[in-house]
């Protein structure tokens, strides 16, 4: 039976049903449109004179198929009004299962979560007026398919400031636009999982290495001191992806020694670095630390996102490859469409190409420096038992609190229950249980008129726990 629209009021689309009889056909797919509500209860039937010339079927074989359905209540035959659709016991409510948050939602009260710049900072203005400029100026086959490492304006913007902010070497044609680290991670997880295991740092952000795991790759995971990623603990693998400029979360910096094991490493065993460089641009008491990427652009695959610099909600970010891995990356990776907004992508290179990036950056490196000093202030003067690090450069510190990881969930509830909301550093860790009783302090997140009391609620009930 091919596929049919009846002529009758209402079209029914009556799948075709290979393998199945003429009359069986008919049956199921009738009985699958009265299941699915496509034909609500109370519907009535054409004829099965009409229905049998708009199917193309014998009179007698759609009249065994109605009556079969009659029989078995998906129909009802009544004298003069014909064959309509019979009342259906309801349906239970479909299951909904919300999509899962990378990061959370905004809350009410004292919001000092880490992974969030100061969202009341975003530059509306001057986001709008590069939005105009591009209007104006794009011509129209910007706004067809593009290629799908995105668009060369941004990408030639980007080689230059990437290489002028943090000392990256690349050319536009190494670069790929993705639609947020997350995805920039994917990517290259499809890429190397292939060809073995991917390190991850420990503690580290738990949604990456699960993110791998996810894609059907190993994913291990390689402990962190205070000069970063232990090297010697790496071994075969394929990938280490790393933040050597900020520690995602301890906050330590890659130190000098360890970026030379580090690169040595990946030289030795073939084996590539993936450098998040999340929030490498803001360093507050020196220069910035270059990036890895700088001394080994054979090895390094550099990532970095618009995420910390101007809003997680652009979810803008760039791939930065060896060129060695860029027809790998495609290979691997195949069916992904580019996935990042044309127009976003002229937007930020037209705000890189004017300066307003830059001077974005330096307004908001000085309003996060003053926070971060508030912060070690009032932990100085409050908190003596308590110690702070991770406070040389991004938008988060750590807490070390006297106690157990076992206290963490006692002290993370007491203070929602005050509306703070922070988060603790156990489920960074592979083994939560082994963890110091730590916060993580997002400084950055509440707007800038809230943040004072933001802190001071914060501080005043550690004070009390801790005392
Ligand atoms: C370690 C780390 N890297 C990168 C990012 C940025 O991710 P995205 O660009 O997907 O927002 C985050 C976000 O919080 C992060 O914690």
């Amino acid at each position: 039976m091919a596929d049919q629209w009846s002529r009758w009021g209402l079209d029914l689309h009556l799948q075709s049903q290979a393998g199945r009889g003429l009359r069986a056909g008919i049956e199921y797919a009738l009985r699958e449109a009265v299941r699915s509500g496509r034909l609500p209860a109370g519907t009535r039937l054409p004829s099965s004179r009409t229905l049998a010339g708009d199917l193309g079927v014998a009179r007698g074989t759609v009249t065994q198929a109605l009556e079969q359905l009659v029989a078995e209540g998906y129909l009802e035959s009544r004298p003069r009004s014909g064959i309509r659709v019979a009342p259906q016991p309801a349906a239970p409510p479909p299951t909904i299962t919300p999509p899962p948050q990378a990061t959370l939602p905004p809350l009410r009260g004292v919001d000092l979560r880490s992974g969030f710049p100061d969202l009341a900072a975003f530059p509306r203005r001057a986001w709008l007026a590069a939005t105009r400029h591009v209007m104006q100026t794009a011509p129209n086959t910007a706004l067809g398919y593009r290629d799908r490492a995105g668009a060369a304006e941004l990408r030639h913007a980007l080689a230059e400031y990437l290489g002028r902010a943090r000392g990256v070497v690349t050319t536009p044609d190494h670069i790929v636009i993705c639609a947020g680290y997350a995805h920039a991670l994917r990517l290259v997880s499809q890429m190397f999982g292939h060809r073995g295991a991917i390190a991850f740092e420990d503690p580290a952000e738990p949604g990456y290495p699960r993110l791998a795991v996810h894609l059907g790759h190993e994913a291990r995971r390689i402990p962190v001191d205070r000069d970063g990623l232990l090297v010697e603990a790496l071994s075969d693998e394929a990938a280490a992806v790393v933040t050597p400029a900020h520690q995602y979360p301890l906050g330590v910096t890659l130190s000098p020694a360890r970026r030379v094991e580090l690169v040595s490493w990946a030289r030795r065993t073939g084996g590539f670095i993936v450098e998040d460089d999340y929030d490498g641009e803001f360093r507050y008491d020196r220069q910035p630390v270059g990036a890895l990427q700088g001394m080994a652009p054979d090895r390094v695959v550099y990532a970095g996102t618009t995420s910390k610099t101007i809003a997680p909600g652009l979810r803008l970010a760039w791939l930065v490859l060896p060129g060695s891995l860029l027809t790998p990356l495609w290979e691997a990776t195949r069916w992904e469409e580019s996935c990042v907004n044309v127009i976003d992508q002229l937007v930020l290179a037209h705000l890189i190409e004017n300066g307003e990036l830059d001077r974005h950056v330096r307004r908001c490196r000085t309003r996060y420096r003053r926070r971060r000093d508030l912060l070690g202030q009032a932990v100085t003067r409050r908190l003596p038992q308590a110690r702070l690090s991770g406070v040389a450069a991004g938008l988060h510190a750590v807490l070390r609190l006297p106690g157990t990881a076992a206290q963490e969930r006692a002290l993370l509830d007491r203070l929602a229950a005050r509306d703070i909301h922070v988060e603790g550093i156990s489920s960074f860790y592979h083994r939560p249980e082994e963890s110091p009783l730590a916060l993580l302090i997002g400084y950055a997140t509440p707007a800038d008129h809230a943040y004072g009391n933001a802190l001071s609620a914060l501080v005043e009930e550690l004070a009390i726990v801790v005392a």
